[in-house]
């Protein structure tokens, strides 16, 4: 296996809370050091709007084969690259094949036709939750919400739907150094379960195909090629790594963008819902730390200004460039009316933009609309310890619990 870069060195945070939001280090960066090199990593880090989007987008002198910093799930890491599955760490032209078959499946019309399916998900979570109370909305809707809509698309029975979301919680949870081996061992008992319990549900539905992702998986045909059930597991493994702790982090940082940012936003917001898909942008844009991805250079070049040799490992720190000021006026503070809260880049750019963007930003419109409608105002509740609150996470650290006082 490939040595993984331990890019939580690069920053040096002093505490989780300052993780959450870097913002002196971005401001440092991004002023004194916009192309930092790191010795101990060996590695080239790039934090400017214009420069990440370059090193994200320009395969052809960055690649993404050599791909280091990400998470991988042990037991779907089987050391051999298949086009099909492994398109997240291909350049175009051999991206391609992969990225179009899994791309059929997160067409305009799909997500037109599950926008009702999250409006229910979302509807029975916000349903549960107390008038009057003091709720933990991670519990309640963040970490909930995007592992039932994703059991929901795949077509899971939803009676399973809480299992199914036990899985992803131990799939991917973060490691942890003093129990290494223990989490590896419950990671691959998830993995095989998850693996046992999918398998028979594609095969079946390929004599009784219906309106879910999976059904769509089996179908999608391009350039003559096709998924095996196999790889259709693989794929829909894919799908939960990407797609639910990200989705999970941007909506409790939502909420506390709503909670701590501004307490005028909340207001503002259920008085206009029109407002809600800018704002979602602005949240994505603002509060999405500490979203990073690794190049290695496939060409010697200049692009940034320093020389570039082949096999340099560059590192594009996006939610460094969504603080631009180059890019975006006063970028340190969170205006939802901003024209171009959407250039952020916490999707990533270029040929390996975030295939799951649409369904996520349906989620978090959708979770947010359904509670603005249900609760006339929400308050922090006193003593609330972000430092204590915080988890390390793919993202960077994530929110265990984020309480609030919600009236209706
Ligand atoms: C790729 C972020 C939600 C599926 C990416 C990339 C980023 C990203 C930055 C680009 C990686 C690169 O350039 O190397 C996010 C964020 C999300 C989110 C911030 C939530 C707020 C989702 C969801 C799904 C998903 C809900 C699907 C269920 C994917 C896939 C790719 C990807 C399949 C690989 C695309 C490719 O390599 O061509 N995501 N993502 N993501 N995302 Fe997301």
């Amino acid at each position: 296996p490939k040595e993984i870069i331990p890019v939580n060195e690069i920053p040096n945070f002093q505490s989780r809370s300052e993780e959450f939001f870097p913002a002196e280090w971005y401001k440092e960066m991004l002023e004194h050091h916009p192309v930092y090199y790191h010795e101990k990593t060996n590695t080239w880090n790039v934090f400017t709007h214009e420069h990440v989007k370059q090193v994200l987008s320009n395969y052809e002198f960055f690649s993404s084969e050599g791909h280091r910093s990400g998470i991988f799930v042990g037991a779907n890491n089987d050391g051999e690259k298949n086009p099909h599955t492994h398109f997240t760490l291909m350049d175009p032209p051999q991206h391609r094949k992969g990225r179009s078959l899994l791309a059929a499946a997160f067409t305009p019309r799909s997500l037109k036709n599950w926008e009702p399916r999250i409006q229910k998900i979302a509807t029975e979570l916000v349903e549960q939750i107390e008038d009057n109370s003091i709720i933990d909305i991670v519990d309640k809707m963040a970490a909930s919400l995007p592992s039932l809509v994703i059991a929901d698309l795949f077509g899971v029975p939803i009676q399973d739907r809480y299992q199914f979301k036990a899985w992803v919680d131990t799939l991917f949870q973060p490691y942890d150094k003093t129990r290494l081996d223990d989490i590896e061992l419950e990671k691959q008992k998830a993995a095989k379960e998850y693996f046992e319990y999918l398998y028979p549900i594609v095969v079946q539905k390929r004599s009784n195909l219906s309106d879910d992702i999976i059904s769509d998986l089996i179908q999608v045909e391009v350039d003559g090629e096709r998924f095996t059930d196999e790889q259709i597991v693989q794929m829909t493994m894919l799908l939960l790594g990407a797609g639910v702790e990200t989705t999970s982090h941007a909506l409790a940082n939502a909420f506390y963008s709503l909670l701590y940012d501004d307490d005028s936003l909340y207001g503002e917001l259920r008085n206009n819902l029109d407002l809600v898909p800018n704002a979602v942008e602005e949240f994505l844009r603002y509060r999405f730390h500490i979203s990073k991805r690794d190049r290695t250079v496939k060409q010697d070049n200049n692009l940034l200004g320093v020389d570039l040799k082949k096999g340099d490992v560059v590192i594009a720190w996006m939610s460094a460039s969504n603080m631009d000021e180059n890019k975006f006026d006063d970028p340190f503070s969170i205006d939802i009316h901003r024209a171009n809260s959407k250039r952020h880049l916490t999707f990533g750019s270029g040929p390996h933009f975030c295939l799951g963007a649409p369904l996520a930003r349906l989620e978090i419109k959708t979770a947010l609309e359904v509670f603005l409608q249900k609760f006339s105002h929400i308050e922090p509740v006193e003593g609330f310890d972000l430092e204590r609150n915080l988890i390390a996470s793919a993202p960077g650290q994530s929110l265990t619990s984020l309480p609030m006082k919600v009236y209706k």
